[in-house]
């Protein structure tokens, strides 16, 4: 069986010592890190610049995936892949073309994803699937770290991991938003392949132990 990804989140990190908690993930065996970005307008939150990923970038060979909870990304992506990202993704909600932006992140030759909230169906994005390196469910309202997983997502998953399937496409399928040791395996279970996790992890009294109690 494959091996799921793992990819904590830094947002529920403690930002003093971030290069510590990137030892930490690194050393329990995860591959990827996962930071959130947020422009305080299209969640009502604020969080993690190009500069803070261009510092990380120098100490550490994690996969970086960076997830744009951004009202334009087409302004802001290259500041991410410039300062290190291995891949950018960003929303569907957000009313524009999403292919030229796709094509361009993917000619940067970093992974391009498209990320969908809990209300946004996926027939939203199905032209795209083809195109896409990997879909972002979120399976909490995006903005902030530590809400409950929604159990009523789980068909949502299950019904995209059937038509990657069908289709043979190359995309992965990324849970975002209330995972923890219980919620991880119904993903995986469910047809996931990176499970995103924050609060879980960093409010451990032992980050390592919690990053391999995900692994499925
Ligand atoms: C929420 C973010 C998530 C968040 C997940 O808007 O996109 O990545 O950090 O955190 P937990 O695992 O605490 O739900
Ligand atoms: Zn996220």
């Amino acid at each position: 069986m494959k091996k799921t990804i793992i990819a904590p989140s830094l947002l529920s990190a403690n930002f003093a010592s971030l290069e510590n908690s990137l030892k930490a993930i690194a050393e329990a065996g995860a591959d990827w890190v996962h930071i959130d970005v947020m422009d305080g307008h299209f969640v009502p939150n604020i969080a993690i610049g190009p500069a803070v990923v261009e510092s990380l970038r120098k100490v550490t060979k994690l996969f970086f995936d960076v997830h744009l909870m951004v009202t334009n990304p087409g302004q802001y992506w290259q500041h991410f892949q410039k300062a290190g990202a291995n891949s950018i993704t960003f929303h569907d909600e957000i009313e524009f073309d999403k292919m030229p932006l796709i094509e361009a992140i993917k000619a940067s030759n970093i992974k391009a994803g498209i990320s969908i909230k809990p209300k946004t169906p996926i027939s939203k994005i199905e032209r795209l699937l083809p195109y896409v390196d990997l879909v972002l469910i979120m399976t909490v309202e995006p903005g902030f770290g530590g809400q409950s997983f929604m159990k009523d997502m789980v068909p949502k998953i299950e019904y995209l991991r059937g038509i990657i399937d069908k289709n043979r496409y190359n995309c992965l399928i990324e849970i975002d938003g209330g995972i923890n040791a219980q919620t991880s395996s119904v993903c995986v279970e469910a047809g996931a392949d990176v499970l995103v996790s924050g609060n879980y992890i960093f409010s451990s009294n032992n980050v390592i132990e919690a990053v391999k109690s995900l692994f499925i």
